[in-house]
């Protein structure tokens, strides 16, 4: 188990309860203490926990819109069914029910977006970037998955690997 149902909880109503009536902490701004905004993406924002876990809160919720219970299936079904390439993970992942908004907590990656990488490699670096582009392609195919971009996968500056961090579509 990752994270834990009172941060989970916590943070979605939070993020969801602006006095202004405005969804601007979707986007960033002051965060609670020991709290910090890691970034958004269209349906989501991310935000990491005083102990080091990333939760992500839908902006929406309807019949239409399970995106964070659609991010746990998949990762439950790549796991069962498919085949990992050489270099590639998908984090440690644990879905909150939360009163049907659901929540999923993720480990924390440190590292880049393949599109920051993108933006600041340099010579040698090019060739890199390459390979983990053809990676991700490669990760769409054989994950089934839509919603790949270069916001989508992420380097870990430790490992190396490429981690895909949105598997919801
Ligand atoms: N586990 C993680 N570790 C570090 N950073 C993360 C993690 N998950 C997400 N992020 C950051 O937050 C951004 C938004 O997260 P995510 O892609 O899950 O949102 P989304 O709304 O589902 O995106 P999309 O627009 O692709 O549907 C990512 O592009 C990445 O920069
Ligand atoms: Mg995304």
């Amino acid at each position: 188990m990752l994270g834990n149902s009172q941060d989970a909880k916590f943070i979605t109503e939070w993020a969801r309860g602006c006095p202004d009536g405005s969804n601007r902490r979707f986007y960033g701004g002051p965060m609670p203490e020991g709290w910090k905004f890691i970034g958004y993406g269209s349906f989501r924002s991310v935000y990491l926990s005083p102990e080091g876990v990333a939760y992500k809160v839908q902006q929406y919720y309807s019949q239409y819109s399970w995106d964070n219970v659609g991010e746990y299936q998949n990762w439950q079904r790549i796991h069962r069914e498919c085949e990992f390439p050489e270099g590639v993970r998908l984090p440690d992942l644990t879905l909150y029910e939360n009163g049907g908004k659901p929540v999923v907590a993720m480990e924390y990656v440190r590292g880049m977006t393949l599109a920051d990488f993108n933006r600041s490699c340099q010579g040698d670096e090019q060739d890199k970037y390459r390979r983990y582009r053809g990676l991700m392609v490669e990760c769409g195919y054989g994950f089934n998955l839509l919603d790949m971009h270069e916001e989508n996968v992420m380097v870990d500056e430790e490992s190396g690997d490429l981690v895909v961090i949105d598997i919801q579509m």
